[in-house]
């Protein structure tokens, strides 16, 4: 029977939920496993509340009757398990494959830690391969993806079927392949000086814990100091 990785890592990520903490909950297929796993501890005792990334999760973590709360309920979050698209040994991230880059960064910026899961294949030591998701306004998107071409990278509007794909938030994504990205920091400057975008799916100094799972069937763990 082969093994599941991203469940390895997800189930580890779960065991630094303890009773009382506010969790924020990822998205995607790896976010997916931690929910579940989450879902499992609540119905044995576990109590948490929760605040989900997406509207696929807040879904399942609704029928797996794990406490989900509003936003004006909590001021800031205990812990986010989430899953990312690459991460380098610093624990810069590329993260919104699944879309849900504006949401997973505001919540992970309100948690005090950051716990990202993966399975091996997202480990990298220059990110880029994957392209960078970028949430941009639909007004004049034209122009904003020509901004994001002139820094060097081909971006392309992400579709769902024969339409373009909208964020929750109603907005577009621009997948934005630069293939090697030699300093995530001033690419994160230089996106952030576009008017049209919303955000964009660097995560830097956000993350201070990495699980990553193993075809082999163990997991590494790795930590940094993300400066928050
Ligand atoms: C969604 C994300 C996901 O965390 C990322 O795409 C990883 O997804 P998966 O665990 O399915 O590979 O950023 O916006």
């Amino acid at each position: 029977m082969s093994i599941n990785v991203k469940q390895l890592a997800a189930e580890k990520a779960v065991e630094y939920v303890q009773d009382g903490m506010k969790v924020g909950l990822g998205t995607g297929s790896t976010a997916y496993w931690a929910i579940r796993k989450l879902g499992e501890r609540v119905n044995e005792g576990l109590k948490i509340t929760a605040v989900a990334t997406s509207q696929a999760s807040e879904d399942q973590a609704r029928e797996l009757g794990i406490p989900l709360v509003s936003f004006s309920e909590v001021d800031s979050l205990d812990l986010t398990i989430d899953g990312a698209d690459e991460l380098d040994g610093t624990l810069q991230l590329i993260k919104g494959g699944g879309g849900a880059l504006l949401r997973e960064k505001i919540v992970a910026m309100g948690s005090t830690r950051m716990i990202v899961v993966a399975d091996e294949s997202k480990a990298v030591t220059t990110l880029g391969k994957f392209p960078l998701p970028v949430e941009i306004v639909p007004f004049a998107w034209e122009w904003t993806v020509a901004d994001l071409a002139k820094l060097g990278c081909k971006p392309e509007l992400r579709r769902s079927g024969d339409e373009l794909y909208k964020t929750d938030n109603g907005n577009y994504i621009a997948d934005c392949r630069f293939e090697a990205i030699a300093s995530a920091a001033d690419l994160a400057l230089s996106l952030q000086r576009i008017p049209g975008v919303v955000e964009h799916g660097l995560f830097i100094g956000i993350a201070s814990m990495a699980i990553v799972g193993k075809s082999d069937g163990t997991i590494e763990i790795i930590e940094v100091d993300s400066g928050r």
